[in-house]
C-alpha cells in the first residue's frame, strides 16, 4: 500500500477556499447585492428544481414520429449513473413539465406531484435523483441559496439566553422585509427585467419563531427595521442536506394506527418550555417536522396513500395553500416541492373512495410504468452487474439480455392481431422491422395495450435473482443464462406479488419462450463463429452471384474444375436461398432484386459486398455452416472421443467465440456443448 502524507494530500485535494466559499456569510445588504447581480439566487423551490434538471442538458430523438427529449439529469451524472433511469422518457418529460409549469407559476406549484406505478418501477429512484440533485445544486455557484441567523453581542433574552439563533426553517432572507413595503421593494428589484427573465417574488412571512424574534427586536429599536438587520441578522449560504435534515425531507408512514401530526409539522420542546415559560412561545417549538425541515427544497412521501386519510387532507392542504399549521401556532408559509409516490395496487384500492376526488383535484399524477423496450431494460442490469461490481465473475453473452427479455415478455399484453406473437411484439418495440409492420402499426400496438407496463415482473425481482445466481455460482467463474433461468424459475414459487395461478402460468410460459429464443441465439453465435471465415464467405458469395447472373441473363457459366460451359447450377442456388425460406415461386424476384442492386452499384462505380444485403449474408452464413458442420463434427464433442484434427477445428471456433462474441473460456465451451447437443438431437440448423 502507498504511503500518504496527510498534510500534502489535504492541501492538494481539500481546498480551504471551497470551504470558505460555501460558508460565506454577510449582511442583508450584501445579500441584496448578490441577488441584484444574480436574481436566480432568490428562486423558489420549483424554479430551482427545474433549473437544476435543465442544467445537465438535454438531447432529442424521435420515436414513432414523436419528438422526445432526454434529460441528461436522469443519467444520474452526480453519482456516475448509479441511479440512472432508463426507457421511460415520455413519462419523465411529463415529470419535468410539471416543474416547468410550476416554476412559471401556472398553478402546478399548488399540487402534490404523485408518482404512480407498479412495484419497482423507479419511483424511488426518480425521487432519489431529485433529492440528490438538489443537494448537489445548492453547493454549486449556479444553485446557491441563502438563509439567515439571528445573533446578538451578548446572550440575549430575545434569543433565549443565546448569542445565536438560526432561522428554524432556514427561511429566505427576503421574507424579513415587512409585508407593507414588499410590493415596492420587488418592483424596484425587478425593474428592467424583461419577460422570460427571472423575476423575484417573495411569498408569505417567516415562521412563528422568526416572526416573534423580529417583533421583539423591532420593539427594542422602536421600529427601526434597518437597525435590527444591521445588528442582528447574518445572511448565510444555505447548503441542502438530507442527512442534516436541511431542505430535504422524507416521510414514510409507519403504523397506520400510530400516525402523529408532529412528525410532519413539528412539536413542542418540553425542555425549552421551562426556559421560555410558556408552551405558546414559538421559540419553544421544534420546527423539525418533515414539512418544516424541507422548506426551500423538497419533501418526499413514500407510499403516500398509506397515510391516514386525515393526514392526507393535511398534505393536500399544505400543497394547495403552500402553508402548514404547526400545533398551537398560526399557518406557516412553506416553499417546497411535495413529491409523493404510490404503488399501482394501492392506488386502485382507493379508486372508489370519496377521498379520491380531492386527491385527483390536488395532485398531478405521473405514471411511472415498467420499461417495455428490451434495449432499455438491459441497461438496468448492465449498470448493476459489471466488471466494477463483480470483478471476479464473467457474465456470458446474452445472460442479461434474456433475463430482460423475460421481464418484458411478462409485461406485454397479448397483441390483438392473432398472427403476432408476444416475442415478435417485443422485437417490434425494440426497433426491429417485421414485414407488414411500420412505425404507425407499432404505435397502434402500443395504443391498444392499455395496461402495458403496469403488470408483470419488476426489475427488482430480476436484480435479486441475478444476484442470487451470482452468489450460488461464484465457484464457476462465469454466469450463464441457464443459471439465471433456473433462479428466475424457482423464485416464482415464492413470489409474493403473483396474484393468480393464471399469472404464474403466464410467467412460466414466457420463460419457456425466452429459453427457446436463447437456444436460437446461442446456436446463431456458434454458426457465425464457424462461418466467420471472411474469405470463405466471400468466395461463396462470388460463386452465388456468378450463377445468379448466368441464370437471369440465360448465359452459360464456365465450370471452374472441368473448364466446360454449363447452365447455372440450380441446386447450388436453391441450397442457399432455402436457408432463408425463399420459396420456389419467389426465387426469381430475389435473384432479380440482387442483380438490380449490383447493377445500380456498378453505375456508381461501386462493388457489391455480401454485407450489403442482410438476408443474403445470413443465407451465406448458414450455407457455409452447413458445409463445414460435418467436417468439424461438432456433435462428437459430446461423445468425448474427439480426434486431434477435430479438436483443432473446435479450438478455432472457440477462439472466435472468445475474440468476436465476448465469450470466455468457460462459456464458450458451454455454448459449444449446448449447440452440439441440439444438433445431436437432429435439430434443423435453421434459425
Ligand atoms: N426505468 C428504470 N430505469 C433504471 N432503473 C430502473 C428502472 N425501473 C426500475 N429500475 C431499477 O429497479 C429497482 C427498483 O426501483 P425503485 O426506484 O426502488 O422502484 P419503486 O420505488 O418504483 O418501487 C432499482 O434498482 C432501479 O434502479
Ligand atoms: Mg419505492
Amino acid at each position: 500500500m502507498a504511503q500518504i502524507d496527510i498534510k500534502n494530500f489535504m492541501q492538494e485535494n481539500f481546498k480551504i477556499e471551497d470551504f470558505t466559499h460555501l460558508n460565506w456569510s454577510g449582511t442583508f445588504q450584501d445579500y441584496l447585492d448578490i441577488v441584484s447581480e444574480d436574481p436566480r439566487v432568490a428562486r423558489n423551490s420549483f424554479q430551482r428544481v427545474h433549473d437544476m434538471i435543465m442544467s445537465f442538458g438535454t438531447s432529442n430523438y424521435t420515436e414513432y414520429k414523436k419528438d422526445i427529449v432526454r434529460y441528461h439529469f436522469f443519467d444520474d451524472p452526480i453519482n456516475n449513473g448509479k441511479d440512472a433511469v432508463f426507457g421511460i422518457d415520455v413519462h419523465l418529460m411529463k415529470f419535468v413539465n410539471f416543474f416547468k409549469a410550476a416554476s412559471a407559476g401556472y398553478g402546478t406549484e399548488k399540487r402534490v406531484l404523485l408518482l404512480h406505478g407498479p412495484v419497482g418501477s423507479a419511483k424511488s429512484s426518480i425521487a432519489r435523483n431529485l433529492k440528490q440533485g438538489l443537494e448537489h445544486y445548492s453547493k454549486t455557484d449556479d444553485g446557491r441559496m441563502f438563509t439567515f441567523e439571528w445573533y446578538d453581542q451578548e446572550e440575549s433574552d430575545i434569543l433565549g439566553g443565546q448569542k445565536l439563533f438560526p432561522s428554524p426553517m432556514h427561511e429566505e432572507p427576503f421574507k424579513l422585509i415587512p409585508v407593507e413595503v414588499r410590493k415596492q421593494f420587488l418592483d424596484n428589484l425587478n425593474k428592467g427585467r424583461k419577460d422570460g427573465e427571472v423575476k423575484i417574488n417573495i411569498k408569505g412571512e417567516v415562521n412563528p419563531a422568526d416572526r416573534y424574534i423580529l417583533n421583539q427586536y423591532m420593539m427594542k429599536y422602536d421600529g427601526d427595521w434597518m437597525k435590527v438587520m444591521e445588528n442582528h441578522i447574518r445572511v448565510k449560504r444555505l447548503l441542502l442536506s438530507e442527512k442534516d435534515r436541511i431542505g430535504i425531507g422524507t416521510f414514510q408512514p409507519k403504523d397506520e394506527k400510530n400516525q402523529d401530526s408532529t412528525e410532519l409539522t413539528g412539536d413542542i420542546n418540553y425542555r425549552k418550555i421551562a426556559l421560555y415559560g410558556s408552551d405558546s412561545d414559538p421559540r419553544a417549538f421544534n420546527f423539525d417536522g418533515e414539512f418544516n425541515i424541507a422548506n426551500r427544497g423538497i419533501v418526499e412521501f413514500i407510499e403516500m396513500l398509506k397515510l391516514d386519510v386525515a393526514f392526507l387532507y393535511d398534505l393536500l392542504g399544505a400543497s394547495q395553500e403552500q402553508s402548514i399549521k404547526p400545533k398551537k401556532f398560526s399557518q406557516t408559509d412553506i416553499d417546497e416541492v411535495i413529491l409523493g409516490h404510490t404503488n399501482e395496487p394501492e392506488f386502485r384500492k382507493l379508486q372508489s373512495n370519496e377521498f379520491m376526488e380531492a386527491l385527483r383535484d390536488r395532485t398531478v399524477k405521473i405514471d411511472v410504468p415498467y420499461i417495455t423496450r428490451l434495449d432499455q431494460e438491459v441497461k438496468i442490469y448492465q449498470k448493476d452487474f459489471n466488471g466494477d461490481t463483480i470483478p471476479h465473475m464473467h457474465i456470458a453473452p446474452h445472460t442479461l439480455d434474456v433475463a430482460s427479455m423475460w421481464a418484458i415478455l411478462t409485461r406485454l399484453e397479448e397483441p390483438k392481431k392473432a398472427d403476432l406473437t408476444k416475442l415478435q411484439k417485443l422485437k417490434l418495440y425494440n426497433g426491429k422491422t417485421l414485414p407488414g409492420y411500420n412505425e404507425d402499426n407499432v404505435k397502434e400496438l402500443r395504443k391498444e395495450a392499455i395496461r402495458e407496463g403496469l403488470d408483470g415482473i419488476s426489475p427488482r425481482y430480476i436484480q435479486d435473482k441475478i444476484s442470487n445466481s451470482l452468489v450460488k455460482n461464484s465457484h464457476a467463474g462465469c454466469l450463464n443464462p441457464f443459471m439465471v433461468f433456473n433462479e428466475l424459475e424457482s423464485g416464482l414459487k415464492h413470489h409474493g406479488l403473483i396474484s393468480s395461478p393464471d399469472q404464474l402460468d403466464h410467467f412460466r410460459e414466457m420463460l419457456a419462450v425466452t429459453r427457446q429464443e436463447y437456444e436460437d441465439i446461442v446456436k446463431n453465435d456458434v454458426q457465425k463463429a464457424i462461418s466467420v471465415d471472411e474469405t470463405a464467405i466471400q468466395t461463396l458469395c462470388a460463386n452465388y452471384i456468378d450463377h445468379v447472373k448466368a441464370y437471369t441473363q440465360k448465359e452459360k457459366i464456365r465450370n471452374k474444375y472441368s473448364g466446360k460451359l454449363e447452365d447455372a447450377d440450380e441446386r447450388f442456388l436453391r441450397s442457399i436461398e432455402e436457408k432463408i425460406d425463399i420459396p420456389e415461386s419467389r426465387k426469381d424476384d430475389f435473384r432479380r432484386e440482387i442483380m438490380n442492386y449490383i447493377g445500380a452499384l456498378a453505375i456508381e462505380g461501386k462493388q457489391f459486398d455480401y454485407k450489403m444485403n442482410e438476408r443474403l449474408h445470413r443465407a451465406l452464413e448458414l450455407k457455409l455452416f452447413e458445409d463445414q458442420k460435418d467436417s468439424i463434427k461438432l456433435t462428437t464433442i459430446i461423445s468425448n472421443v474427439v480426434d486431434k484434427a477435430t479438436q483443432e477445428k473446435i479450438d478455432v471456433i472457440k477462439t472466435r467465440l472468445i475474440k468476436n462474441f465476448g465469450y470466455c473460456e468457460i462459456c464458450s465451451t458451454d455454448a459449444l456443448n449446448f449447440v452440439a447437443s441440439i444438433f445431436a438431437k437432429g435439430d434443423s440448423i435453421k434459425s
